[in-house]
């Protein structure tokens, strides 16, 4: 094909396997050519309307038109609208908003507020929590307690934790933020139980501290409501967004609850980034939140949820897959053999359907607004792949 990415550096650590991608629709991509690709990834989970919205798109054109970036001193009404609408689905409307342009910088935000109000206090965070790019997740050492969940998972008082436990008990005294991303997207789709979250959120407000949400992957629908939270009933003071809320483009928003807004106003905190609070970031979101709210795509994205969910796990009929498990719009599946799952995801590939491999594991998050007979005909595929597979090996 004669296309080459020699002056692009890649340090991801993944491969690009389709370099030349010319068009997009919905959830589909387009290749140079002609080949179309169902993208049950959503770019990286940023695309909960679909590749080319055309409202997101027109609401692009239109901000262009006036203004798209004012400095720190000068703004733009649609900032403020913007503002209110990710503090109404956050469930903050006297709170106020930061909007930034990445997951990684809204969590990192949230985090040098909370140590402003109380720099000697450590954070909990699950073990299998991830952050982002920045210290959250790279530099967990001292200020860190990181709590393993697994023994939780198995406990005979999962449902009903008792606030008693030794493993509650065991959380030091100097912890007094918890840091919680709610539904483990580098623990591989893994939901930690309700009762322990209501209960370290508990133990952590008691002693007067703060909860910060990361909702950068579970939300804008994507556990079929709202944020992941929204599942554990509790009420966070920060809540960090990014990925869908630009559904491409890169803003992210960290929403901040009224009472610890005004703490923050009472001190000195100071953090400034070029981007902050742009008015071209603001438009998108305030448009992407607009579509999810004219087009019903939380109750559709819960319902729909439901039925790839069922559709997935027929294929657990076949020995090579251990587990499909859940919730919302996001899928994980385990195989037994990771080789088995390398040559499937090739197969997928080939036939047109991306999903996420992490060695023996496919993360599927496919765009809310999914045709279910795409789904459904990627299912078909999936299957006949694992049957090829059953007949190889006899
Ligand atoms: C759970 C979670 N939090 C934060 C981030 C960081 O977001 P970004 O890559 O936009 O900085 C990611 C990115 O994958 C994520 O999965």
């Amino acid at each position: 094909m004669g296309f080459s990415m020699s002056s692009v550096f890649n340090c991801t650590g993944h491969d690009i396997r389709v370099p030349d991608i010319v068009d997009s629709d919905g959830a589909w991509l387009v290749d140079a050519g002609g080949n179309r690709y169902l993208d049950l990834e959503s770019g990286v989970w940023c695309l909960p309307l679909g590749h080319k919205h055309p409202r997101i798109n027109a609401a692009m054109a239109r901000q262009a038109e006036s203004i798209a970036h004012t400095g720190f001193c000068y703004s733009s009404n649609i900032v403020e609208q913007a503002a209110r609408s990710v503090l109404s689905i956050a469930d903050m409307d006297a709170g106020q908003c930061v909007f930034l342009s990445s997951g990684s910088e809204a969590v990192e935000l949230a985090r040098q507020m909370c140590r402003h109000i109380a720099p000697d206090a450590a954070t909990l965070c699950l073990h299998d929590a991830y952050f982002g790019s920045y210290s959250a997740t790279t530099e967990r050492g001292d200020g860190w307690f990181e709590f393993d969940w697994q023994e939780c998972a198995i406990c005979p008082d999962r449902e009903d934790c008792k606030s008693d436990c030794p493993r509650l008990q065991g959380i030091p005294d100097a912890v007094s933020i918890f840091a919680f991303e709610p539904g483990s997207a580098s623990g591989f789709v893994r939901f930690p139980p309700v009762s322990l979250i209501k209960n370290i959120t508990r133990l952590i407000q008691g002693r007067g501290g703060k909860i910060l949400v990361n909702e950068v992957t579970t939300g804008m629908g994507r556990t079929g409501a709202w944020f992941g939270c929204n599942h554990y009933e509790i009420d966070p003071d920060f809540l960090c967004m990014g990925k869908g809320l630009g559904n491409g483009y890169p803003v992210s928003a960290l929403a901040i609850n009224r009472r610890t807004a005004k703490e923050l106003e009472q001190g000195t905190f100071r953090y400034m980034q070029s981007h902050q609070n742009d008015p071209m970031a603001a438009a998108i979101a305030h448009e992407v939140i607009a579509v999810f709210r004219d087009e019903n795509l939380i109750r559709k994205a819960a319902d729909k949820g439901k039925k790839f969910l069922a559709a997935l796990q027929t294929l657990t009929d076949d020995n090579n897959i251990r587990e499909v498990r859940g919730r919302g719009m996001i899928y994980g599946i385990d195989f037994v053999d990771g080789e088995v799952g390398d040559r499937i995801y090739e197969g997928l590939l080939k036939q047109g359907y991306i999903v996420c491999n992490r060695g023996g594991m496919f993360r599927i998050d496919p765009p809310l607004v999914t045709e279910e007979a795409d789904f459904m005909g990627f299912v078909d595929v999936f299957r006949n792949l694992l049957a090829a597979e059953v007949a190889a090996t006899g």
